[in-house]
């Protein structure tokens, strides 16, 4: 495998209206680079479920573009009611993909407000061009979203050089930087050298695959860790913060990433290393008090008895197979999200920042 420094787009939409999208198919990282052309609703859904794009920014944002692709299928001597229902019935399908980002359900809502908006009078045209801007407007926004996590994101590494992170929270999991990858490329840009630890992330190995991938593309020294080293490593004294993304932040700060993060911050709280999740306002449900309401994905039983096609489990074994977990926002340092940092983390100071 050869290291690439070309920039990777995760999702690019090529065409106007009646065009499609090309997704990196990213369970196939880092051995292969190979894209996916989504030209129906339903390998979008696919693609999400599947995890081939994944992340919860690039989840919302791509979801947003497979309502552009699902009305389609209306063609334009039709009329607008029977496009109305055709989206209603595409964003509905697209919702059922993945429980637990709420920027899905948050980019499908802004999709639904575009269809709200029609009238008798809007042409068909011109409401699937309106579909295909508002995709692009989540897109593009979520460009400017990631660089300023980035920058309000690098002055919690003032004086650091090793970090820890978990999953992936970079550029293929959202526009261009991503969230936690953002603060560590912002110090970079900044002329400071960070030493990032990665966390393989059992069991689809996100961080091993992706992270430590993107990390060495952009010369960041990486260091790959299993899961279960974070502990002998902050003990070691080579970690001075740790950042990681989110899927789903309630009123209360409470905070639902990757399974295996609540573990990470509890074993940041226990050697007095600050421990801080970085998130667009698309990431909270202030709808929601605490975390005890996200809904936590239940994964194929595969993903842990088969991991990349090898049996590695006995024939028949119980198996439990929670996707995330929840982190209490008492061990939270701080949120850093595009408006600046919410620390404490406490529902008045969340909902001070997000209105
Ligand atoms: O199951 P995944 O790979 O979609 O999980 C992704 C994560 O947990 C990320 O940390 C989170 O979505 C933040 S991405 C900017």
């Amino acid at each position: 495998m050869s290291t690439l420094t070309q920039k990777i787009e995760s999702m690019i939409w090529s065409g106007e209206a009646d065009g499609w999208l090309d997704l990196l198919d990213q369970t196939l990282l880092p051995t292969q680079l190979k894209r996916i052309e989504c030209r129906d609703v339903e390998t979008v859904w696919e693609a999400i479920k599947m995890l081939r794009v994944r992340g919860a920014p690039a989840i919302g944002i791509s979801a947003a573009y497979g309502a552009v692709i699902g009305v389609q299928t209306i063609k334009d001597d039709s009329n607008i009611a029977a496009l109305k229902d055709r989206a209603n019935e595409v964003i509905d399908y697209l919702a059922t993909s993945r429980p637990t980002a709420v920027n899905l359900f948050w980019a499908l809502d802004r999709i639904r407000a575009t269809v709200d908006s029609w009238t008798d009078e809007t042409s068909l045209m011109d409401a699937k061009a309106a579909l295909l801007a508002e995709a692009k407007a989540i897109h593009d926004s979520d460009r400017q979203t990631c660089h300023a996590i980035g920058k309000h994101g690098c002055s919690v590494l003032d004086g650091v050089d090793g970090v820890l992170t978990h999953c992936n929270a970079g550029g293929l999991a959202a526009a261009e930087y991503g969230t936690a990858l953002s603060v560590f490329f912002t110090a970079q840009d900044r002329g400071q050298s960070l030493h990032v630890f990665v966390d393989e992330t059992r069991p689809l190995l996100q961080g091993a695959r992706l992270t430590a991938w993107e990390l060495m593309q952009r010369g960041i020294e990486a260091t790959l860790i299993c899961d279960s080293m974070a502990a002998q490593v902050m003990r070691e004294g080579r970690i001075q913060a740790v950042v990681t993304g989110a899927d789903r932040i309630a009123a209360n700060g409470d905070a639902a990433n990757k399974i295996g993060t609540y573990s990470i911050a509890v074993l940041a709280k226990h050697h007095g290393i600050p421990f801080y999740i970085a998130a667009p306002a698309s990431t909270f449900d202030l709808s929601i008090e605490s975390g005890d309401e996200i809904p936590i994905e239940q994964r194929d039983s595969l993903e842990i008895t088969h991991g990349f096609g090898r049996q590695t489990a006995p024939d028949d074994v119980q198996v439990y197979n929670p996707a995330f977990d929840v982190t209490p926002a008492d061990l939270i340092e701080a949120i850093i999200t595009e408006h600046g940092l919410i620390q404490p983390v406490t529902t008045e100071n969340v909902r001070s920042m997000l209105g």
